[in-house]
């Protein structure tokens, strides 16, 4: 595991934004991608911001490095059973991508009833939902249960800004975000890599808890898998070891994901309103620690921090691969 003083000296070198000279590219900042489009091509550079409740926060040390590298993992993994957006990686933090047309629907898939934020499936539960994106949930369930299998609790893309919303299947369709066939056959694509990652993640110790996946139409309008995959951003991770005891107990479960800092903030009465608390040194190298605890878990390799400033790396990187004009 990484040394806690790599982590506190790249405090100082976090990567929080870039402005790379494409020239006529169109750019699209994310809350945690900098997107540079070209034509039929996207470039995205993974920074080190975090976002929590739709806020970016701060910044954590190898924290883009990490969600690049393991969605690179994952794309690998997982191309027998979706066709991805994915071209070249031209360095750590970078994605060279096929540009696709975003479908406005993201693909949760849940294999445990847990979460903090509004559109979480215990959130609502323990508020009294007993139906959550139409599937009818039964009494008595307790927070961290396993489902007794995983649903698909899909969610709109928000504009900018806004907060996504939970849907059901019935109400992707009423709305015509895609047709009861597309839908159908995404859901079933879904559900494939969630089973592989459950199964390469439990081979490793670790519990795939929930994940979100993004779809796009390429070029030729077939759907496309996008963004990221499996990482600790858009999913949740726990220790299958710990998982009994600490659910028995009614204790927290081990987290290796983003929730660690949800939960920091929530503990300090921050949901996405009114000022973010700022966080400390101290829980951005324990978050960042986690984040690589992850990888190396998860991905069962070790992984390789390249420290010091990012940007000229990536420019110098970008340049060697012909993305960019020296
Ligand atoms: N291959 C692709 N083609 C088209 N869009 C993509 C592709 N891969 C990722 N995206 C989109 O690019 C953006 C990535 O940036 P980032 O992850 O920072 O955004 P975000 O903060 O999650 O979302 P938001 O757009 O709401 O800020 C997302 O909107 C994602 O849907
Ligand atoms: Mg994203």
């Amino acid at each position: 595991m990484i040394d806690a003083e790599i982590l506190k000296r790249q405090l100082k070198s976090t990567l929080e934004k870039t402005n790379f000279d494409f020239g006529k590219a169109k750019k699209y900042f994310g809350k945690v991608r900098d997107n540079y489009i070209l034509n039929d091509r996207r470039i995205m550079v993974t920074t080190d911001r975090i976002s929590a409740f739709d806020v970016v926060l701060t910044t954590l040390p190898f924290k883009g490095q990490v969600l690049n590298q393991m969605s690179q993992f994952w794309f690998e993994k997982t191309k027998h059973i979706a066709n991805n957006a994915v071209i070249d990686i031209p360095d750590p933090n970078v994605t060279v991508a096929r540009n696709c047309k975003p479908i406005m629907v993201e693909f949760v898939v849940r294999g445990y009833i847990t979460g903090v934020t509004t559109t979480s499936i215990w959130y609502n539960y323990e508020r009294g939902a007993r139906e959550f994106c139409g599937h009818k949930l039964p009494e008595g369930l307790r927070k961290d249960q396993k489902l007794t299998r995983p649903l698909l609790t899909p969610s709109t893309k928000a504009e900018k800004g806004l907060h996504d919303e939970s849907v059901s299947r019935a109400e992707v369709i009423r709305k015509g975000l895609l047709t009861a066939e597309e839908f159908d056959k995404i859901a079933e694509v879904s559900m494939k890599l969630f089973e592989l990652g459950q199964k390469i993640a439990a081979k490793q110790g670790i519990i795939l808890v929930d994940t979100k996946y993004e779809f796009g139409y390429d070029e030729n309008g077939k759907v496309t898998l996008i963004d990221e995959v499996h990482t600790p951003d858009s999913s949740r991770f726990w220790f299958s070891d710990s998982y009994e005891e600490l659910f028995k107990t009614g204790k927290e479960q081990m987290k290796i994901d983003k929730e660690y800092v949800r939960k920091w903030l929530a503990d300090r009465g921050f949901v996405g309103e009114g000022p973010v608390p700022k966080i400390p040194d101290d829980v951005r190298v324990e978050a960042a620690r986690r984040y690589i605890e992850a990888y190396e878990l998860v991905t069962g390799q070790k992984f390789r921090a390249v420290a010091g400033n990012p940007t000229e790396r990536i420019r110098q990187n970008l340049i060697k691969k012909g993305y960019l004009r020296g």
